[in-house]
C-alpha cells in the first residue's frame, strides 16, 4: 500500500459547491458508503443511515426545504455577519442541491449515544473515499434540519446531520488554508507548543 495515502487524500480534498453535469458511476458512491460503514461509532451502535438520492423531484424537495431554513437564518443575521457570508460567497441559495448528480442525506438515530459525533466520523470517511474516486462534495449542514427531515419523510427519531451533494468538481474556489501544525499541537499542557 502507498505509504501516505490517507494524508495525501486529506490534503488534496476541498469543498465543492459547483459540479459538472456528468454523472459519476454509482459504484463509486457505493464504495464511499462501504467505507463509511467501517467507521467507529459510540458503543458500536451504528446510528447512521445514508439516503442516496438521484431523483430530481426528491432533490427539489430537499432544496426547497433547505432554502426555507437558510432564508430565515440569513434574514436574521446582523450586518457584520451577513457581510462575512457574502465575502465567502455563501448565501441562502442552494442550487447545488438540485444540480449535483447525486445527494447523500446523512441521517442518524438520535436515541443512540453519541449519535451526532458518530455520524460525523462516518462523514469524514466518506470525504476521503470520494476524494480517492476523484469525486467532490461539501458537507452542507442545513440551518433547519427538521424542515429537511420533514421533506424526506423521516421518522421523528432520525435527525438530518448533513446533506452531501456529490459530483465532479467544477468549483473554482480553492481549498481554504489550514493553521500550521505548530499552532495546533500542544505538549503536555495547552500553553506549550509541541513543535518550536
Ligand atoms: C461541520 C461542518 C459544517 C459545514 N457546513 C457547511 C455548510 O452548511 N455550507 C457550506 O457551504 N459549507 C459547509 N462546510 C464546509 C466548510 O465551510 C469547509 O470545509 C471549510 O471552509 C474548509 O474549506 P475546504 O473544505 O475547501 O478545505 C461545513 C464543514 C463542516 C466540517
Amino acid at each position: 500500500m502507498q505509504n501516505d495515502i490517507v494524508k495525501t487524500l486529506a490534503t488534496h480534498r476541498k469543498s465543492s459547491r459547483l459540479f459538472r453535469t456528468e454523472t459519476p458511476p454509482i459504484k463509486d458512491i457505493i464504495y464511499a458508503l462501504e467505507t463509511a460503514r467501517q467507521a467507529p461509532s459510540g458503543s458500536n451502535m451504528q446510528p447512521t443511515s445514508f439516503i442516496f438520492i438521484d431523483n430530481s423531484n426528491v432533490k427539489a424537495k430537499v432544496r426547497l426545504a433547505s432554502e426555507k431554513g437558510e432564508k430565515r437564518f440569513y434574514d436574521g443575521l446582523v450586518e457584520d455577519r451577513k457581510r462575512w457570508y457574502m465575502e465567502k460567497e455563501l448565501s441562502w441559495h442552494k442550487p447545488n442541491l438540485e444540480e449535483a448528480p447525486f445527494l447523500i442525506a446523512v441521517v442518524a438515530d438520535s436515541s443512540k449515544p453519541n449519535f451526532f459525533a458518530s455520524a460525523w466520523v462516518s462523514v469524514a470517511f466518506i470525504l476521503l473515499a470520494l476524494e480517492e474516486k476523484n469525486l467532490s462534495t461539501v458537507t452542507y449542514t442545513p440551518s433547519n434540519p427538521s424542515l429537511v427531515a420533514e421533506a424526506l419523510g423521516l421518522p421523528k427519531i432520525q435527525q438530518v446531520i448533513t446533506i452531501l451533494p456529490i459530483g465532479y468538481d467544477a468549483d473554482p474556489k480553492l481549498k481554504e488554508p489550514r493553521k500550521p501544525l505548530k499552532e495546533i499541537i500542544k505538549y503536555n499542557d495547552f500553553d506549550t507548543p509541541f513543535i518550536e
